[in-house]
């Protein structure tokens, strides 16, 4: 980024988001965070301001416009604007076949993961259109791209987004707004380790051969760090992606490649 900067980060509280949070301000963003984890914002919050920047804990439930709509006026009457937009918030959602997966379990994964990237983008845009730059950043999945049995809501929630992000690209682009997903693989942290452990505990198979598979699954025989998907983001909101917009960038260690 070339000229300080100011970036409202969702879900900024611990894991990717928390890497995000920490790389746009290292390039010299100013970061408001909007999560439901006020410990990890504070965590975040050291995190940035010893990158010499400003940092804002705003806690926030991506489920209720009243509560985004908050954080957003929030934001803008602290920052005087939001540059960039990285919608990260996501939940995992059941992992059951489809019939067994309740009404409320279904609208709880579209509430936060698609729900709520709808609602900040509704409520970033009038000020965006305003300033005409905005960079707008959403977190999918390769799960975006190809199935995932047992997680119907989760995939149909990361698909949904990489058509968002599209259509919202489509409607926006002549503002300066760039509208782009990113989609990363297993990226390799807490999270994903107690996967693992499950697995192999329900396979009978040990926590190594487990991560083995994983890891066979990409070209480059690895699992992405936080830090890939936060560097991508960087990049996004970089003067250098200035005319990349409606894309989906696999950070996967090319485990997809379209
Ligand atoms: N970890 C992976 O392997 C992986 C792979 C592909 C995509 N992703 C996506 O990346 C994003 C971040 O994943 P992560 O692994 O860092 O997740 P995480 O669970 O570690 O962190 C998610 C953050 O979102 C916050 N959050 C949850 N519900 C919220 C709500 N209603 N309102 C506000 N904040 C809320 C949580 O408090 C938490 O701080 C998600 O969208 C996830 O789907 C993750």
């Amino acid at each position: 980024m070339e000229r300080d900067s100011t970036a409202l980060v969702t879900g900024g509280g611990r894991g990717i988001g928390q890497a995000i949070c920490v790389e746009l301000a290292s390039e010299g963003s100013d970061i408001a965070i909007a999560d439901v984890d006020e410990d990890g914002m504070a965590d975040t919050v050291e995190q940035v301001e010893a990158e010499g920047q400003q940092a804002l804990a705003l806690p926030t439930d991506l489920k209720h416009l009243g509560s985004v709509e908050e954080t957003v006026e929030t934001t803008l009457s602290e920052f005087g604007t939001i540059d960039h937009l990285v919608n990260n918030a996501g939940i995992a959602g059941p992992t059951s076949i489809c019939e067994d997966i309740s009404p409320d379990e279904w609208d709880e994964t579209l509430a936060v993961n698609l729900r709520g990237p709808f609602f900040t983008c509704r409520q970033v845009l009038p000020s965006m259109k305003q300033q005409g730059y905005g960079r707008i950043v959403n977190i999918a999945s390769v799960t975006g791209k190809r199935p995932l049995t047992r997680r119907t809501p989760y995939a149909t929630t990361k698909m949904g987004l990489i058509g968002f992000t599209r259509t919202l690209a489509a409607e926006v682009g002549e503002h300066d707004i760039n509208v782009n997903a990113i989609c990363p693989g297993s990226v390799d942290g807490p999270r994903i380790q107690r996967v693992f452990e499950e697995k192999a505990e329900a396979t009978g198979r040990s926590y190594e051969e487990v991560r083995t598979d994983a890891e066979n699954e990409s070209p480059r025989r690895e699992l992405v760090t936080r830090e890939d998907v936060a560097r991508a983001v960087a990049f996004l909101c970089s003067p250098d992606a200035n005319r990349i917009t409606g894309q989906d960038l696999n950070v996967s260690a090319g485990k997809v490649m379209y």
